[in-house]
């Protein structure tokens, strides 16, 4: 027999809803302030994690862009990705699809390829250090215009063989998906994945134009879409994966009990729910975390703890022959593995 916690961080997953802006931790924050000469309006790290303390997603997403000016070059990306794959592989993670936020950038004066050729060479050190596969999913900011995001997508040519995917985040409530129709068309014509985030704040109806006007392959968070029965019963008949976020539900208020989280009924209607930490630093748990306190809180079967690992890879942008070799790791895993 295992305990709960080895028997989570063993098992073998992928992370598909993370923003890598948002697994900026107090210490590097200060690092980097310090030797880019970027003001933090903190003077200690304890100053900064006790201002974590959100009642909605716009209260995080204040802070959350504030932190993220202390990154100025590609050395403070790479150093970013470096932190955020040691914690992945910690917690059993092998592969991740990792979003970024250019405009957060772009806005301040970098160049686009400062970020992402950080981002991309994290990547590498990732695949050789530990072996972890990863993704890029390049999300606009959906408070900005349709304008910014076509900049965005253009200043991104010249990478579009390193980007897997666009994405949409930001403020959502005001800012319905069919805003980005253009814009994700334009990427799909590129030939990239769609996701974007739904109904962790906004109403079903946004969950629905992710699907029929953005026609996402993914829906991030996805919560809401359970006040709608029809919505739900079609994301189980589409097998539409959902990239749910436990414990960001808890601190963005999205959900007052980790105990009344959704994930349980999620996994009981057949939808294809997976577990992830969306922004780490902020939110106070990464990967492990999310699975481990979700799977503690309502009482999940190893059955379903392991459902989660395997939609994880199934809901991936890896190709078939990646996706099968990670599903049969899990089974392998759960097979000696008793809890
Ligand atoms: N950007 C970073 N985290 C986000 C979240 N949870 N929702 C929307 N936009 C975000
Ligand atoms: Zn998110």
């Amino acid at each position: 027999m295992q305990d709960l916690e080895h028997f989570i961080r063993g098992l073998p997953k992928a992370e598909l809803h993370l923003h890598i802006e948002g697994s900026l931790e107090p210490e590097l924050m200060f690092a980097l302030g310090q030797r880019n000469k970027v003001d933090i309006p903190f003077k200690t790290v304890e100053e900064v994690r006790a201002a974590y303390a959100f009642s909605n997603l716009q209260d995080f997403l204040d802070i959350y862009y504030q932190g993220a000016n202390v990154l100025q070059t590609e050395q403070d990306f790479q150093a970013l990705a470096n932190d955020y794959f040691k914690r992945l592989h910690a917690d059993g993670g092998v592969h991740a699809e990792i979003f970024f936020d250019p405009e957060t950038h772009t806005d301040r004066g970098l160049p686009f390829s400062v970020a992402i050729e950080g981002l991309l060479q994290g990547m590498r050190d990732a695949e050789a250090e530990y072996g972890i596969t990863s993704k890029l999913i390049m999300c606009f900011l959906r408070h900005l215009d349709e304008e910014s995001s076509f900049r965005t997508l253009k200043a991104a040519e010249p990478y579009l063989d390193r980007i897997a995917g666009v994405g949409l985040d930001s403020s959502e409530k005001g800012h319905p998906p069919s805003k980005f129709a253009r814009v994700f068309k334009a990427a799909k014509s590129h030939g990239l994945k769609r996701v974007a985030h739904a109904g962790e704040e906004g109403p079903p109806e946004y969950v629905y134009e992710a699907l029929d006007v953005l026609h996402v392959d993914r829906i991030d968070h996805g919560n809401r879409a359970l006040e709608d029965a029809a919505l739900t019963q079609r994301l189980v008949r589409e097998e539409m994966t959902l990239t749910v976020c436990p414990l960001s539900n808890l601190k963005l208020c999205v959900i007052h009990d980790l105990k009344d989280h959704p994930m349980k009924r999620m996994l009981d209607l057949g939808m294809k729910a997976t577990c992830n930490s969306d922004d780490p630093a902020y939110f106070g748990g990464y990967v492990g975390d999310n699975y481990l306190r979700t799977a503690e809180a309502l009482g999940l079967s190893r059955a379903e703890i392991v459902q989660l690992a395997k939609n994880s890879f199934t809901g991936s942008f890896l190709d078939a022959a990646a996706i099968s070799k990670h599903v049969m790791a899990v089974d392998a895993f759960a097979a000696v593995n008793q809890l």
